[in-house]
């Protein structure tokens, strides 16, 4: 048997261990999850309320141990940790009360006596692919709403984060989730590729990096009979033109760059200045970011903002980044260091300036920050929305019309005016535009794509036929 290890990124020691799952396994695992779902989607809903209740009722009770699993095996610091708990149990109220307002039987009169109802039924079963960068609470934005509809999931964790995704599992079985309904499969790539290509399932409803959505989507191109949800990255900009307070414009923008370490999918990577602001931002801007405290998750004194990055494949990647970037004439305005006398995985964050060179449009997942100054406000515009990318953007500025028209201008899923790009909110949708995903909001709207929607014309009429058809003699 071949074993998936699973790392502490602050110390690189190994805390956990689990059996690869072998994808000769997936037709049994496939066929265990679709019995299960048939009779599951016939219990009431009041029924499946009650096991989230439950569910929630553990989590809150266990909140600790929880985060104490995702700070172990992720590298965020404690505090945040505890923050991806809660919202867990948030995430409950929102998945309850999206479903009755969006999945909602509907009957209207036609003529004629006869009427037309709408009603809704579970996929099936749906495979959810989750990212490492928020073990539970990501998948779980997938994972709820498609149990609450009454599917049945099959999750494959990303293969850096499987402790948490195991423990999240034995939360919702301690819950009283019928066995089969929540199967976790264990593996990298090779695995998630023979899931989504396995004929069996109804659909893939996937969080990740774009290079791994577009090979979700290409799988299924033409298997038009299963649902297929991407989330992925972005190339985000945040947009600094004025402030009031420049301690708010500094939280904002380290709150929306540096949160993670870098490594949410929300995080702003591109922030554009205001020139006339430059002289005095910038600099208490690099004082800001050096007063970062960086460190292990559990540390207490000082209680850090920022853990390591998750392992040295994404260290590295971002390290060459950051190198191609100066190789294209950008200048660093804060060199990122490797802070090996903290632990192999460790980095500083860094800023570097742009302005003028024509950089990739890519998404670095890492403390980087890159910078563009402008001269007016058109410009500034015109390259916060110049990216292939559409998940999160923001504005800094005083003026309610200023924010109108960057509201306006930009393309992306998320557009927020004096507030951070990340900490997405449980009660709008989530999700990007253009290439950053295939423009199915997530969040609040998850209810939306884990339904199909079945139009039925009904009459208990049958016994007068009404007008017939021209050409029909009967
Ligand atoms: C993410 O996109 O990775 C997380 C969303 C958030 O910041 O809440």
């Amino acid at each position: 048997m071949a074993i998936l290890y699973s790392k502490n990124p602050s110390t690189n020691r190994i805390i956990w261990k689990t059996e690869k799952t072998p994808i000769s396994d997936l037709d049994e695992i496939i066929n265990t999850a679709s019995k299960a779902q048939k009779d599951y989607a016939s219990m009431t809903l009041e029924d499946r309320k009650n096991i989230f209740l439950r569910f929630s009722e553990i989590v809150q009770n266990e909140a600790d141990t929880i985060a104490n699993s995702i700070a172990l095996e992720n590298g965020k610091p404690f505090w945040e940790a505890k923050t991806e708990v809660n919202s867990l149990v948030s995430k409950i109220k929102a998945v309850f009360s999206s479903y009755e307002e969006r999945i909602q039987e509907v009957t209207k009169e036609l003529t004629n006596g006869r009427r037309s109802v709408t009603r809704f039924k579970p996929h099936g079963v749906l495979v959810v692919i989750g990212p490492y960068n928020f073990p539970m609470s990501m998948p779980n934005s997938h994972i709820m709403p498609a149990l609450f509809a009454g599917n049945a999931v099959i999750f494959k964790p990303s293969e850096k984060t499987p402790m948490c995704a195991c423990k999240y599992a034995e939360l919702w079985e301690r819950a009283g989730l019928p066995k089969g309904l929540l199967q976790v499969v264990y593996g990298d790539d090779r695995l998630g590729k023979a899931l989504v290509k396995n004929n069996d399932i109804n659909g893939v409803l996937f969080i990740g990096s774009r290079k791994a959505g577009v090979s979700i989507s290409t799988a299924l191109a033409n298997k038009t009979d299963k649902i297929c949800v991407l989330e992925m990255g972005g190339n985000s900009p945040l947009f600094v033109w004025d402030y009031e307070n420049i301690r708010v414009a500094l939280n904002i923008v380290i709150q929306s760059a540096f949160l993670s370490s870098g490594q949410r999918c929300s995080c702003a990577r591109r922030l554009i200045v205001n020139s006339s602001i430059k002289e005095t931002f910038v600099p208490a801007l690099i004082e800001a970011i050096n007063n970062i405290v960086i460190g292990d998750a559990f540390q207490t004194d000082p209680v850090p903002f920022m853990g390591p990055v998750i392992d040295q494949k994404i260290l590295k990647n971002f390290f060459a980044c950051y190198d191609k970037l100066k190789a294209s004439g950008a200048k660093a305005i804060l060199e990122p260091k490797h802070l090996t006398e903290l632990g192999d995985n460790f980095v500083s964050p860094g800023l570097i300036d742009t302005t003028g060179v024509e950089v990739e449009d890519i998404e670095i997942f890492g403390p980087l920050l890159q910078v563009k100054f402008v001269d007016t406000f058109q410009e500034g515009l015109i390259l916060a929305d110049k990216t292939e990318f559409g998940l999160a953007s923001g504005i800094v500025c005083t003026e309610k019309e200023k924010y109108d028209k960057f509201l306006d201008f930009i393309t992306a899923g998320i557009v927020n005016w004096n507030q951070p790009l990340t900490g997405a909110s449980t009660v709008a949708p989530f999700g990007g535009a253009k290439s950053s995903g295939n423009h199915r909001p997530a969040g609040y709207f998850s209810a939306d794509y884990c339904s199909h929607a079945v139009a039925s014309i009904e009459s208990e009429n049958t016994s007068t036929i009404g007008k017939i058809s021209n050409g029909l003699k009967f």
